[in-house]
């Protein structure tokens, strides 16, 4: 068989191919004998240039890379100031982009926190930043956010406690008012989260008779008489009506119509219940409170009689009963009362002054005095075991 002889060209195309091959592999042994940590980066993946950058920074850095995944983002991790941090919390590659941007103050900050669900209010609202600095949650920033700076700076100088989370996300907190129950917390630090929230809802964490609102009379049914809030000496309920059902009972229209509804109930149950005060005029009021202040002195007139202008009796909305065989003192052992305590609400009527609520109404327990507020708020009211006085606080002011 004659030997084919190669063809010239082959042969230096042949060694040609073989020459630029090991060129290559000549070049990644040249790497890999003078580059530092080269076979290790190149085979995580990462190209010369990051290899590069790697090697600029210290071991410290090197071996926790070296032990990783390839990151396509090594470079900014490296070199961008803040990033390996941040991303470290928790942001992608493009919230990133954005937060970069940020001030390096807000930055430096942003990285004592875990992530940030609202990073973008973060960079952009400094009220939220001032909450969140402060150490408020994210949950509590949200609610405070909504009030105007000057309550929010007020809030955030009184500093932080953890305690104060439950107060800022309470539904029985008045967002406005936090400086306020802030201010009482401090002066009492035992107290629970529901004595602060009681006390300065219910005006009580002053003294009685101290800052006096006028009552808001446009409130109708559900106005709020009490030692803080109060009607002028020419107030007179309108379409005042006169029952006789129970005695005689001068009420507003609508409650009148509620209360002869209800005495009528109660008449036909076999009871006998007996009105013995409704609607009192400022003067009568007057007469009355310092005639008690006359016999008792003013410290306990004012447990159980309301200074003129701070009586309910003055609304046409508040009526005392008793029954024709009991006094005010042992009402509280009547059919009558256990009848009312489980029928008022259907007829509108609510118990004003709880024997349980007296530190807060600033009364003693008032068996007898029921007020009324309209069918759905009282029976609204009963599910709350409150005082009418927070209750129209929170609900209806
Ligand atoms: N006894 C009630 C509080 C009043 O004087 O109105
Ligand atoms: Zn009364």
């Amino acid at each position: 068989m004659k030997k084919r002889k190669l063809k010239p060209w082959v042969v230096i195309a042949g060694i040609l191919m073989v020459l630029i091959l090991s060129l290559d592999r000549i070049e990644v042994f040249i790497k890999e004998n003078t580059i530092p940590n080269y076979r290790e980066l190149n085979k995580i993946g990462y190209n010369d240039d990051q290899i590069e950058i790697i090697n600029e920074h210290g071991l410290e850095e090197l071996s926790e890379i070296l032990v990783e995944e390839y990151q396509e983002d090594i470079v900014e991790i490296l070199t961008v100031p803040h990033y390996a941090t941040l991303k470290g919390i928790g942001y992608s590659k493009t919230d990133l982009e954005t937060i970069l941007l940020a001030d390096e103050s807000i930055l430096a900050k942003l990285e004592g926190y875990a992530f940030l669900n609202q990073w973008k209010t973060y960079l952009a609202e400094p009220m939220y930043r001032l909450i969140l600095d402060t150490g408020y949650s994210e949950a509590a920033a949200d609610v405070l956010l909504g009030l105007s700076d000057e309550t929010i700076k007020d809030i955030v100088s009184h500093g932080y406690d953890a305690k104060y989370e439950g107060l800022v996300t309470s539904e029985l907190t008045i967002l406005g008012d936090l400086p306020t129950y802030l201010t009482y917390w401090k002066k009492v630090p035992s107290a629970t989260l529901r004595v602060v929230q009681e006390r300065v809802n219910t005006e009580t964490d002053r003294s009685y008779y101290t800052g006096i609102t006028a009552s808001e009379t446009s409130k109708g049914n559900l106005i709020l008489v009490n030692k803080y809030f109060n009607l002028s000496s020419q107030f007179v309920p309108s379409a005042l009506t006169t029952i006789t059902v129970c005695g005689k009972a001068v009420m507003t229209k609508e409650a009148a119509l509620a209360l002869s509804m209800m005495c009528q109930a109660m008449i036909a149950d076999g009871l006998h219940p007996k009105v013995t005060s409704s609607y009192r005029s400022y003067a009568t009021q007057n007469t009355l409170y310092n005639r008690y202040v006359a016999n008792d002195g003013k410290a306990e007139a004012d447990t159980y009689s309301a200074r003129p202008g701070h009586s309910e009796h003055q609304t046409g909305l508040a009526v005392d009963i008793i029954t024709s065989t009991s006094s005010l003192s042992t009402f509280k052992n009547t059919k009558e009362y256990q009848w009312l305590m489980e029928n008022a609400e259907d007829y509108g009527f609510i118990l004003r002054y709880a024997e349980s609520k007296q530190t807060i109404t600033g009364y003693i327990s008032e068996p007898w005095h029921w007020r009324y507020v309209g069918i759905e708020t009282a029976k609204d009211f009963n599910t709350k075991n409150m005082t009418f006085d927070e209750y129209y606080r929170i609900y209806l002011q």
